[in-house]
């Protein structure tokens, strides 16, 4: 039987039974975060890069060209590197971005992995991109992945244009639309985008981010294809007595200790 592949993707469907190792499944406990291929746990608000490897392997094509808006520590740029894939990444804090580059090896730097410091809300970032996309001898990028600041949970950085200090969740999600909205006119038409996000807790009260994101999502003209829950044990995050706090503080107050994000798979 010959080989049986989508237009986005390099899997042999005629081999099918062979994937075992990409998730089809709605959920993902990751036991470990993955620590191989020049990836390391450097920076607050990573997310594991398994998630960069399943959407990549999922849905695209070696040499395909994945925007990142929020690059923040370069996961998926050091995952496009291993994986053979193309990248443009964009990050508000010009600092982070040189931190990404030495990263990158120095052959695929400025030409098949391309990082850019600017603010992914704004028509002049996008219009950067496109001049980058088009020294790169394409148009369109063929995966999005977008991973903002989960509001103010964790505060990024002092810059106002920074996601993680808008005043409120309404500008939050005004400003998270405009990102996404940049991002939808880059992303071929037919292809993906991954959202990564989680919800919060804010004065007593669950703010269900991840649903409001994904409204913000169908807003713009993208269609849900699968809403992933995975858990964030690799993230490090509420170990020990700051883990007891936690476990205090739900009892007392009725809430629950959040385990799990979400990695939303949306078409455009
Ligand atoms: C959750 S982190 C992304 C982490 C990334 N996925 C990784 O694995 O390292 C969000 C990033 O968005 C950046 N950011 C916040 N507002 C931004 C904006 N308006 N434009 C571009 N980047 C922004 C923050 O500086 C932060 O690095």
């Amino acid at each position: 039987m010959g080989a049986k592949t989508l237009p986005y993707s390099d899997i042999d469907l005629s081999r099918w039974r062979e994937y075992g190792h990409i998730w089809t499944d709605s959920l993902w406990l990751i036991e470990a975060r993955d620590r191989t291929g020049g990836h390391r746990l450097d920076y607050h608000g990573n997310f594991v890069p398994q998630i960069a490897t399943q959407t990549f392997l999922r849905y695209t094509k070696e040499d395909d060209i994945v925007l990142d808006l929020f690059l923040g520590s370069g996961t998926t740029a050091v995952e496009a590197v291993r994986l053979r894939r193309r990248l443009v990444g964009v990050e508000l804090k010009a600092d982070l971005v040189e931190y990404v580059r030495g990263k990158i090896p120095p052959a695929l730097l400025d030409d098949r992995i391309r990082l850019l410091a600017g603010d992914a809300t704004d028509a002049a970032t996008a219009a950067r991109v496109r001049e980058t996309l088009a020294a790169m001898g394409a148009e369109h990028v063929q995966l999005l992945v977008l991973h903002p600041p989960y509001h103010s949970i964790i505060r990024f950085s002092d810059d106002p244009a920074d996601l993680s200090n808008a005043p409120d969740v309404e500008t939050f999600l005004d400003r998270f639309e405009a990102a996404a909205r940049n991002g939808y006119g880059l992303l071929e038409p037919g292809r993906f985008a991954v959202l990564v996000i989680g919800d919060i807790y804010t004065g007593g009260e669950l703010v269900p981010l991840g649903f409001y994101c994904l409204a913000r999502m169908q807003a713009v003209g993208f269609r849900l294809k699968g809403i992933v829950v995975k858990n964030i044990a690799g993230n490090e995050r509420g170990k020990g007595k700051a883990a007891s706090l936690w476990r205090y503080r739900a009892l007392a107050g009725g809430y629950f200790v959040f385990k799990h994000e979400y990695v939303m798979i949306f078409v455009a």
